[in-house]
C-alpha cells in the first residue's frame, strides 16, 4: 500500500478504486492547495494525482522523495508538469487522452456559434433589462454555412471540431499540423496550410495545439493582423497560445469580429484584464471537459495510471516523448 495525494476531489469512480488499494488523501479545498502545503502533502507519497492547475516541478518531486513512482494528471494536457524532471527521477507521467474529445469539441462548437452570434452582449442586454424592442440592426452576427474553418492543431479534438462543422455546417476545412492528416483529408477534404495562409483564409479559427515553447503566443498582433475582419477566434487549448493583450487590441479596433475563450492566462483571468470588458469576447471558466461522462472516465484513467505506476508497471496512458 502506497501513500497517494489527490490535489482536488474527483469523481468517486476513480477515487474508490485508488482507495481500495492505497492510503489516499484528498485535498478538499475549493481552491487548489497552496504551494507550501502541496509540497508538504506530497512528502513520502508514491503517487500524486494532479490537476492542470498544479505546478508539478523538480522541487515538488524532490519534496515527495524517492518513494514517488507516478504523477497522474487529471487532464489530457500536461504542460503543468516538468516532464524532463520526472524522467530524470524515473517518475512516470500519465494523462487522460481520448475521453474528453467530444466534450471539448462540443464546447469549441458552442463558442464558435455563441461568439459569432453575439450571445455575450445579447444575454447581457436581457439581464440588464435593456431589451426594449425587436431591433433590425442589433447583435448582427456571422453565418457559417459554406465558410472556412481553420483548425490549428489537427489532433483528436481538432478533428472532432472539423467533423462537426463540416458535417453540420458544410464548412471548408483547412488545418495546420506537424504531419499530414490523411483521415481528415479523406473524410472532409481538409487542406493542410501554413499558419499564415490558414489565418488569411479562415472565417473561424479554432485552436487545438498543445502548449509548448513553439506554441506560446502563437497568435499575436502579427497573426491577428492577418485574419479576416469577420473572423471568429476560438481557444479551447491553453490560454498562453494567444497573446491576450494583442487580442484585446484587435477586438477593440474591430480587426476581428469576436473571440470565444474557454482558457485564459492566468486562470481565472485577472479582474483588470482588458478582455473582460470586450463585449465581443466570450469567456468560459475552462469547462471543455466538464461533462459527467468525460470526468468519470478521466477519474478512472488517472486512477489506473497511478495504480500501475505504484505497482512498477507502465501506465496504461503514460506520456512518452
Ligand atoms: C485538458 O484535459 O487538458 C483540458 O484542458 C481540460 O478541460
Amino acid at each position: 500500500m502506497g501513500k497517494v495525494f489527490v490535489t482536488r476531489r474527483i469523481p468517486s469512480v476513480g477515487l474508490e478504486r485508488l482507495e481500495s488499494l492505497h492510503d489516499v488523501e484528498v485535498w478538499e479545498g475549493q481552491d487548489p492547495p497552496p504551494r507550501d502545503l502541496l509540497l508538504e502533502k506530497v512528502r513520502g507519497c508514491s503517487g500524486v494525482l494532479s490537476m492542470l492547475s498544479d505546478k508539478i516541478d523538480a522541487q515538488l518531486m524532490d519534496s515527495a522523495g524517492p518513494s514517488l513512482r507516478g504523477i497522474a494528471n487529471f487532464a489530457v494536457g500536461y504542460n503543468n508538469i516538468d516532464f524532463q524532471a520526472a524522467k530524470d527521477r524515473s517518475v512516470q507521467v500519465g494523462n487522460t487522452p481520448g475521453v474528453l474529445t467530444n466534450a471539448t469539441a462540443d464546447i469549441a462548437v458552442g463558442l464558435i456559434l455563441a461568439a459569432g452570434r453575439c450571445f455575450g452582449p445579447a444575454i447581457g442586454n436581457v439581464q440588464r433589462f435593456e431589451w426594449r424592442n425587436w431591433e433590425p440592426m442589433m447583435f448582427l452576427g456571422q453565418e457559417f454555412e459554406g465558410k472556412t474553418l481553420g483548425i490549428v492543431g489537427m489532433g483528436r479534438i481538432g478533428h472532432a471540431v472539423a467533423k462537426r462543422m463540416h458535417g453540420g455546417w458544410g464548412m471548408r476545412i483547412v488545418y495546420t499540423a506537424r504531419d499530414q492528416k490523411p483521415e481528415a483529408e479523406s473524410s472532409f477534404h481538409a487542406t493542410r496550410l501554413g499558419l499564415d495562409d490558414l489565418l488569411r483564409q479562415s472565417d473561424v479559427v479554432s485552436l487545438h495545439c498543445p502548449l509548448t515553447d513553439q506554441t506560446r503566443n502563437l497568435i499575436g498582433a502579427r497573426e491577428l493582423g492577418l485574419m479576416k475582419s469577420n473572423a471568429v477566434l476560438v481557444n479551447t487549448a491553453r490560454g498562453e497560445v494567444i497573446d491576450q493583450a494583442a487580442l484585446a487590441d484587435a477586438l477593440s479596433q474591430r480587426r476581428i469580429f469576436a473571440a470565444g475563450l474557454d482558457v485564459t492566462t492566468p486562470e481565472p483571468i485577472d479582474r483588470s484584464d482588458p478582455l473582460r470588458s470586450q463585449a465581443q469576447c466570450l469567456i468560459l471558466p475552462h469547462i471543455g471537459s466538464a461533462t459527467q461522462e468525460a470526468r468519470d472516465q478521466m477519474a478512472t484513467m488517472a486512477a489506473n495510471n497511478l495504480i500501475a505506476a505504484i505497482e512498477g508497471q507502465p501506465m496504461p496512458f503514460g506520456v512518452t516523448r
